[in-house]
């Protein structure tokens, strides 16, 4: 055992079943190639040293048997409440000292807080223990999530966890990789949203009219399962009308917005097979599904229409150990 790990994980975006996961139904995620990267050393002293440069953390040190407790910084919460839950359950001799740098913009709706948990006990099990336990990552840092008051379905950190294209139940009741991996394309609407507020809002709506919501919800698991076997047998015709039907849900649950629809339309316009909103909605990211022959017109018409395209690959490794 080398007592040093450096490991990385993916973010992610949700190609199917957004919001509706949150209330106990499936969806579907993909992992994106853009990495949050962990290095942790165990140390003698019982202290969690961390620093975390690319969220505003240096030199930020206290001792194990106070973590979660007392002010933490925003950019250290994810990171203390991980390794908390890592430490309860896993409890070592000495501390850690965790390094943590990022290649993504928390901008995208990319779901880097969850990213920094996971890669975070990924090297934490790595380096205290010679190797990672994908779903014992993903359980402690949905528990850790939990404590930090969050009200998401744990879908971003299956996804870090996990990589490549999941089927997913709420809390992780299903954790289903699927060896298809169809072509995506991103295009961000240069709005930045907040997740948890959006959820909130969604309950909001969901307390008012349970039968609606629960209605819609059950209708875009049957797009999941739908695009699930379409998937698996490589139409994606299917699969992009699922896309496309599951839009159309998403604006009854009222998370669409002018600038995703502009960017959607000019994507499904340009030949994409689907194009929806991924994620909370209101801004962030829009996904379209598009064939190899139709990438660059699609990407033309996303940036005609106000969007950047965040050209890089999705379906992308999970959690690695580097050197
Ligand atoms: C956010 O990326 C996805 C939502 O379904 C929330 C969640 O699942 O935690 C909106």
């Amino acid at each position: 055992m080398s007592h040093v790990a450096a490991v990385s994980a993916p973010g992610k975006l949700v190609v199917l079943g957004d919001h509706a996961v949150v209330y106990g139904h499936p969806a579907l995620v993909t992992a994106v190639g853009q990495r949050l990267r962990a290095e942790v050393t165990l140390l003698d002293d019982p202290v969690l040293e961390l620093d975390a440069p690319d969220v505003g953390v240096t030199g930020y040190r206290k001792p194990l048997a106070q973590l979660g407790e007392g002010d933490i910084p925003k950019g250290a919460k994810s990171v203390e409440l991980a390794l908390r839950r890592f430490i309860a359950a896993h409890p070592i001799k000495g501390g850690m000292r965790v390094r943590t740098s990022s290649e993504f913009s928390a901008s995208f709706g990319f779901g880097s807080s969850g990213a920094s948990a996971v890669c975070v006990l990924g090297a934490a099990m790595q380096a205290a223990e010679g190797a990672i336990d994908r779903r014992r990552v993903f359980d402690l840092a949905y528990q850790s999530v939990k404590d930090a008051g969050s009200s998401g379905s744990g879908i971003d950190l299956a996804a870090s966890a996990y990589g490549g294209l999941l089927y997913f139940v709420t809390g992780g009741k299903a954790i289903e990789p699927l060896t298809a991996a169809p072509p995506f394309l991103i295009g961000y609407t240069g709005v930045k949203v907040d997740t948890g507020t959006i959820v909130a809002e969604v309950k909001a709506r969901a307390d008012a009219y349970p039968a609606v919501i629960d209605g819609i919800s059950r209708q875009i698991t049957s797009l999941v399962e739908m695009a699930k076997a379409a998937a698996m047998k490589g139409d994606l015709r299917v699969f992009g009308d699922a896309m496309n039907f599951n839009q159309g849900l998403l604006e009854s649950l009222g998370v669409g917005s002018t600038k995703l629809s502009q960017l959607i339309f000019a994507a499904r316009e340009a030949g994409a097979l689907g194009a929806k909103l991924s994620g909370a909605g209101k801004g962030d990211c829009m996904i379209a599904l598009v064939t190899p022959e139709r990438r660059a017109a699609v990407a033309s018409a996303i940036t005609a229409a106000g969007g950047t395209v965040i050209d890089i690959p999705c379906n992308a490794e999970g959690l690695r150990v580097e050197s």
